[in-house]
């Protein structure tokens, strides 16, 4: 794992997520950009010293030098956005494995790279969008690509959250302080941070790809320097159009991301506070309410529950899905296998590319006079 360290948040839920289905051991770390915390970190996780590194670049060249039966495999890497690209490009060239938080990296140049970059090695790669991870948003992508709702013709995606309604950064908010400073996140903030999670989940259940959108961009809380508040109509290739909304300054919102989805047929319906619901709305017959961990939902739903209906399953599996899905697929390749589809199903580097182009053309048409913006990668 390369950062999250002692006071870190998203790395703990990485840990978890890798453990859950035993497919991953934790070996190795460079968990801070300070030698002293990583190591400590690396002590609290029960690591061998000797494979707690003071730099990202130092666990890379050392564990390249590892026997090969005993190195690493695969890096986590969890750090802040500006710190992306340079562990995920070092460790694609020494042949590990990458799993890398989003958004992928801090500009779309560094992404188109990265893609080059991933594309000529051996190795495997997943952006950890998590909400693709819920067994019915896959039951929702699912039955859209079936056909059953009809052609697609409109949809929405609402993410608000409302712990940045009050200046968090000029405290002791590490979390805040990175994610509203420009030259660690990139151009956006809210658009970056939860934008690009609501974009992908859009992109992912519908199938679709975004080709025009028109941004309204704002900076409500008084001396941020990024935006923390958004809403964005969007045309999809293919004709369907829909709404955007992500925003860090609705006050007491959680992480209330909400999909809706509309065909000529039928519609449906997915909330994060009850992601174990999915709503499929009939334009000629009552609503179905269709629940995770039931033998009816379809195989991805299937694959990627582990308890029975009922025995809610969360936020930490969604997570360990794309986990377990990088490792079954990882084990295929290593078998000289076929991966089932469903295992192959995690999001890559091709939807890290669009996640910053989206922050790209969002920025740009949240400032443009013009407003219509055409979605150039
Ligand atoms: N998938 C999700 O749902 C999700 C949720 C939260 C955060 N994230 C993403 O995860 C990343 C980290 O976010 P966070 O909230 O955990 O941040 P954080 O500030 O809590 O943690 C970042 C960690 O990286 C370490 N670090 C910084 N520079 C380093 C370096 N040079 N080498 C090694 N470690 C270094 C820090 O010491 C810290 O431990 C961000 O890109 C964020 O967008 C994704």
């Amino acid at each position: 794992m390369i950062g999250g360290g002692q006071g870190a948040f998203i790395g703990a839920v990485h840990r978890h997520a890798a453990a859950l289905d035993g497919l991953y051991e934790l070996v190795a770390g460079a968990f801070s950009s300070n030698p002293e915390t990583s190591r400590a970190s690396g002590q609290l996780l029960g690591l061998a010293p000797e494979r707690v590194y003071g730099s990202f670049e130092e666990l890379i060249h050392g564990e390249k030098q590892r026997p090969e039966a005993e190195r690493v495999q695969v890096l986590s890497i969890v750090t802040p956005n500006h710190l992306h690209f340079a562990p995920a490009k070092l460790a694609l060239e020494n042949g590990f494995h990458v799993i890398l938080d989003k958004p992928m990296t801090f500009s779309l140049a560094e992404a188109k790279e990265l893609e080059q970059i991933a594309e000529a090695s051996n190795c495997r790669f997943c952006l950890t969008h998590t909400y693709t991870g819920y067994p019915m948003v896959k039951e929702a992508r699912q039955l859209v690509a079936s056909g059953e709702l009809g052609t697609i013709r409109k949809a929405y995606v609402e993410y608000p959250q409302g712990w940045l309604s009050t200046f968090e950064e000029g405290g002791s908010n590490k979390q805040a302080a990175w994610r509203t400073d420009p030259a660690r996140s990139g151009v956006a903030g809210a658009m970056g941070d939860i934008g690009t999670h609501a974009f992908n989940l859009l992109e992912y259940v519908t199938g679709l790809q975004v080709s025009q959108l028109c941004a309204d961009i704002n900076t409500v809380v008084p001396g941020r320097q990024l935006d923390d508040d958004g809403a964005v109509l969007l045309r999809f290739s293919g004709g369907a159009s829909g709404v955007l909304v992500a925003t860090q300054v609705a006050a007491g919102e959680e992480n209330n991301l909400r999909l809706r989805v509309y065909g000529e047929k039928g519609g449906l319906e997915w909330q994060q506070v009850d992601a174990n619901t999915l709503q499929v709305k009939w334009l000629d017959r009552p609503t179905e309410i269709r629940r995770a961990g039931t033998g009816y939902v379809g195989s991805y739903a299937r694959h990627n529950t582990r308890t029975p209906a009922g025995h809610p399953e969360g936020y930490l599996e969604a997570f360990a899905n794309l986990y377990r899905n990088f490792a079954l697929s990882l084990q295929a390749d290593l078998a000289g296998t076929a991966a089932p589809p469903e295992a192959l199903d995690y999001p890559s580097i091709a939807e890290g590319v669009r996640g910053m182009a989206f922050i790209k053309n969002v920025i740009a048409s949240g400032r443009s006079e013009q407003k219509w913006t055409e979605f150039t990668v």
